[in-house]
């Protein structure tokens, strides 16, 4: 028997309506802990604009395309990039840097650009998180969803001793250096969330 765990989630009735279509036509056994569903259900948020940014994201792989957002970190940060290019997080709901527009350079690669700053976010070879002026290779960043939900952006051009580096945010909001991150520790964890 499958669980019918979503009812319990965060699911906006849309979600839960189309998810029991799905079920219905397919009529298949599946338990809520895969990645699709993972990224609809395990929504920590219990806004309706993170799921509606999730239910957008998942349609919008092509090239091209651009989304206007904001990476809220697991440890609940802004993640900013300053007109220095400093990037950090905040727990400001309005700072104006927090504003990003995620765009894909290339299949399941985007640039994120912060939109008060206009640096792309990027992370150079020694693991350095810092705001690009230009768009470079430093500034490619591989956009994967993660088991609990949420998205990782690791650098789609460097790694440390083979294993790959990714944009993270300590738990006070500083940010982290590439060689300290992992994907599965909760700081390189982020929720794109609909401006
Ligand atoms: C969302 O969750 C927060 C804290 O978990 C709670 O304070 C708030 O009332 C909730 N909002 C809604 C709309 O359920
Ligand atoms: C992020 O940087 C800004 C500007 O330097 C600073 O005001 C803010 O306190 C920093 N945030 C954190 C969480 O360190
Ligand atoms: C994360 O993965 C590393 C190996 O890559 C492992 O040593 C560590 O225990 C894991 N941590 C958690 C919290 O899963
Ligand atoms: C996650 O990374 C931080 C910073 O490196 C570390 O302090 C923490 O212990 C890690 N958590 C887990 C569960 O591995």
């Amino acid at each position: 028997m499958w669980k019918w765990k979503v009812t319990k989630g965060a699911c906006s009735r849309l979600t839960c309506l189309s998810l029991l279509q799905a079920l219905l036509v397919y009529a298949l056994p599946v338990a809520c802990s895969g990645e699709p569903c993972g990224a609809m259900c395990s929504n920590p948020l219990n806004g309706s604009t993170a799921v509606a940014g999730r239910h957008v994201r998942s349609y919008n792989h092509l090239q091209g395309d651009v989304r206007r957002r904001k990476l809220f970190s697991f440890q609940k940060f802004f993640l900013r990039i300053d007109k220095n290019g400093k990037v950090n997080g905040t727990k400001s709901k309005d700072d104006p840097f927090s504003i990003l527009e995620i765009k894909s350079v290339d299949v399941g690669i985007v640039a994120v650009k912060g939109l008060g700053s206009n640096f792309y976010l990027a992370i150079n070879k020694k693991g350095d998180l810092y705001g690009a002026k230009e768009f470079g290779t430093d500034c490619k960043l591989k956009e994967r969803i993660e088991e609990n939900g949420y998205n990782t952006y690791a650098s789609a051009e460097w790694r440390n001793k083979k294993r790959p580096m990714f944009v993270g945010l300590s738990a006070n909001g500083k940010p982290m250096r590439g060689k300290k991150t992992r994907r599965n520790n909760t700081t390189t964890h982020f929720l794109p969330m609909v401006v």
